[in-house]
């Protein structure tokens, strides 16, 4: 089955290094720049329901502001704890300037 994609941003809201918080759906969503590549990710840590928001890039992870839990940004898994739980990733296109993310599942 095809996702379909909706616009969340312009891409000129998300310079490189950037972050963004979006809502999509009762969703939050953290859209993350780095390294030339545009992330999706679930806003909220998964270890202790913290914003993930100015987290640290530390080479194809972010790293939780709070207590340090490490997520893949490619794919949500962890790569260092406290955090146990994997977060969600969302498939992510651009379009004409525009950010677009594949509709979450219900
Ligand atoms: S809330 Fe993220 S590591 Fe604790």
């Amino acid at each position: 089955m095809r996702s379909k994609f909706l616009t969340v941003a312009h891409i000129s809201e998300l310079p490189e290094g950037g972050q963004l918080r979006v809502e999509l759906e009762d969703k939050e969503i953290l859209l993350c720049h780095h390294d030339g590549e545009i992330y999706a990710l679930d806003y909220y840590c998964s270890h202790d329901r913290l914003s993930l928001e100015g987290g640290t890039f530390e080479g194809d992870t972010i790293v939780c502001p709070y207590h340090g839990a490490e997520f893949c940004l490619k794919n949500g898994e962890v790569r260092a704890g406290p955090a146990w739980e994997a977060i969600d990733t969302y498939p992510v296109k651009i379009d004409a300037e525009l950010i677009l993310i594949a509709e979450p599942d219900p």
